[in-house]
């Protein structure tokens, strides 16, 4: 059971008081996502030693070689070592901090939107049990003998029917070919695989003994960008190892208009095809490798993604995605043999793929609104997939409006120079220090930094922006340069977020204006496609009842953050709620649940599509929108104040 317990933090100076600070935090973390400033340099590795604080109360750890002997004595510690346990009192000594007064120089942050946990994620759905599509069944059959000598087929399906009530069940034809020795081979003790359509039960495999309890399906979410796996136990209802990788189509063009294209030469749509299947291959290693499951306890596959990668996955010609009126080949598509897309699992096992709805909202919108439980709220709820396409749904239970804009790969960390998905060693949160422009960072895992995911870019313009070394044009201000921001030896501007010394790279780690160029692009693709489709069913942000964000760096994303850069309007943060990767939310759900699986179904029927392409409003939302903020201010008062108190 996780331990739920929560515990208050203050900070001196400035009498800082963070409530609800979940047991086992991390005391840096705590400090970066209240606004509060401590010295940072090496991400929390433990290695640069400045961020020593002083703390009385209840915490584990924060002893390091770093720290004398004197330190340790006057209760100093180091920040990104100490584990929350209980009320803390910390103290930032002058050394530590940012500039002078650092914990005043910033207003208290709104809060960061609800996180869930694991149990949470699993209570978003309601009124589902594990029942899959894809079920293994025990059967101790009668050995022939001279009084009842009926054929071995035969025998398996009077089996099913007598001991599984499963009734006119048809059987594959590989398995009927091995049949007689998978029988005889444990003794008439068999499983059975037995998946269930709507024509009637058909069995897939049958193995030899008892093997009911080795039951596994493997979902993924197959991005643009990046390909997400988790292995999960059918039989437990858990998550038992995920796994991640670039998509290996990105050699083939970042976006999916490019892929189209490029599927259009000859011999195009089989590379592509190979080259993401290669990426599933790797993913699929890596889940079984790391929970030690063999690959044919593996039952079945399910995958969510974008109109244009599901066709690209299965060989289906995507051809008219990208051509007016945009019409798919297929918006619901059979299951298929993994097998026979070359993926390296046995070949009883079946991918379902999402159902998608247009040509540009696809198998991964449904599943996110499956696994998010939008389906079932009535609440007004706009729902947001960040990826290198960005999708927005709104609606409820009762009508679903959806739409989708292209918005890069830069939150993914693609088209960044140092750019890397939200994994170890990610830089996932930066503070910038007003008084002498010094970065301070966060890495996930607390691992050496090696590059920087799409909070961490969130992060460095927003505080860039709030300390006038960025300007609202996205262009870095000249009279800023010094000790961290500097020209490149190509004349560019970039901004030093590690020095070599500190990073695991052993080079400088930096944020360069293309870089901030391609964020300005692609917040402003998300922020005038929500603003198009909100207009497109009447509706203004204050008529949304909660907004769920989901996205590879959901997790991490800070909501006053995003709202500084202009990736969303300013909005009371308890409005929000992030739930990491949607569509494998849903994928696990459909995984376990038949019903999961209908309810995408009607969930991809309903749900109806704005086209945006040809959207004049939408041309001059995304116009108004690459600026930082924005060019109308009126929806960021806040981000308005701090930047006339900055003089920008
Ligand atoms: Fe704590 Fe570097 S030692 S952040």
């Amino acid at each position: 059971m996780a331990d739920t317990r929560t515990h208050t933090v203050t900070f001196q100076p400035g009498d800082i008081v963070c409530e609800g600070v979940p047991h086992g935090a991390n005391l840096l973390r705590v400090a970066l996502l209240e606004g509060v400033h401590i010295n940072a340099s090496c991400g929390g590795t433990g290695t640069c030693g400045k961020c020593k604080v002083m703390i009385q109360g209840e915490y584990d750890g924060g002893r390091s070689a770093k720290l004398s002997e004197e330190d340790f004595q006057a209760d100093l510690r180091l920040a990104c070592r100490v584990t929350v346990l209980g009320g803390l009192s910390v103290t930032i000594p002058e050394e530590s901090r940012m500039g002078d007064a650092v914990a005043l120089t910033h207003e208290r942050r709104p809060g960061p939107g609800r996180v869930l946990s694991a149990q949470d994620l699993e209570n978003l759905v309601t009124g589902w049990s594990i029942d899959p599509v894809v079920k293994r069944f025990a059967l101790a059959l009668e050995p022939p003998d001279a009084a009842n000598n009926i054929d071995d087929l035969d025998r398996l399906k009077l089996g099913l029917k007598a001991q599984h009530q499963i009734e006119n069940a048809s059987v594959d034809f590989h398995v009927i070919r091995d049949l007689p020795e998978a029988l005889r081979m444990e003794d008439w003790s068999v499983t059975a695989t037995v998946v269930e359509r709507p024509r009637g039960p058909k069995v897939i495999q049958v193995a030899p003994g008892n093997r009911t309890s080795e039951d596994y399906s493997i979902v993924l979410d197959i991005g643009t960008t990046s390909v997400y796996a988790q292995l999960l136990d059918l039989n437990a209802g858990r998550t038992v190892a995920q796994a991640s990788e670039y998509n290996d189509q990105i050699s083939y063009g970042e976006d999916v208009i490019t892929r189209i294209v490029y599927s259009q030469k000859i011999g195009g749509r089989k590379k592509l095809q190979e080259a993401v299947v290669r990426t599933i291959t790797q993913v699929v290693e890596k889940v079984l490798d790391k929970a030690g499951v063999d690959r044919c306890q593996v039952s079945h596959m399910v995958a969510a993604g974008n109109t244009t990668m599901t066709h690209l996955l299965t060989g289906v010609n995507p051809k008219y995605i990208r051509i007016a009126p945009y019409v798919p080949a297929a918006s619901f598509l059979p299951p298929v043999r993994a097998h026979n897309l070359g993926i390296d699992v046995c070949d009883h096992v079946h991918m379902y793929t999402f159902p998608c709805v247009s040509s540009y909202v696809g198998g991964d919108i449904v599943s996110g609104i499956i696994g998010s439980g939008v389906f079932q709220t009535g609440k007004i709820t706009l729902y947001v997939d960040i990826g290198t396409n960005g999708e927005a749904v709104v609606g409820n239970r009762e009508w679903l409006v959806a739409t989708s804009c292209s918005a890069g790969p830069a939150f993914e960390g693609g088209g960044i120079k140092h750019g890397m998905r939200a994994t170890r060693g990610a830089i996932e949160a930066v503070q910038v220090a007003p008084s002498t422009g010094e970065p301070h960072i966060l890495t996930i895992g607390r691992k050496q930094p090696i590059g920087i995911c799409g909070s961490g870019i969130i992060d460095a313009a927003a505080e860039l922006l709030e300390a006038g070394i960025l300007g609202q044009n996205g262009k870095f201000k000249e009279e800023a340069a010094g000790e961290w921001l500097r020209r490149n030896q190509d004349g560019q501007w970039e901004y030093v977020l590690v020095r070599a010394e500190y990073s695991g790279t052993g080079q400088d780690i930096v944020i360069t204006e293309p870089d901030i160029d391609n964020l300005m692009r692609a917040k402003g693709a998300i922020f005038a496609g929500i603003t198009t489709l909100l207009a497109s069913v009447g509706l203004d942000m204050d008529a949304v009842e909660q907004v769920i964000i989901a996205g590879g760096f959901g997790k991490y994303l800070q909501v006053d953050r995003a709202a500084a850069i202009g990736l969303f309007p300013e909005m009371d943060a308890s409005r929000f709620t992030f739930v990491g990767n949607g569509s494998l939310l849903g994928a696990r759900l459909v995984s376990f649940s038949k019903d999961m699986l209908k309810a995408a179904e009607e969930v991809a029927r309903m749900m109806t599509n704005i086209e945006l392409s040809d959207n004049q409003g939408f041309m001059d939302e995304y116009m108004a929108a690459l600026f930082f903020p924005h060019t109308e201010m009126k929806f960021f008062p806040r981000m308005e104040e701090i930047l006339r108190n900055a003089g920008s």
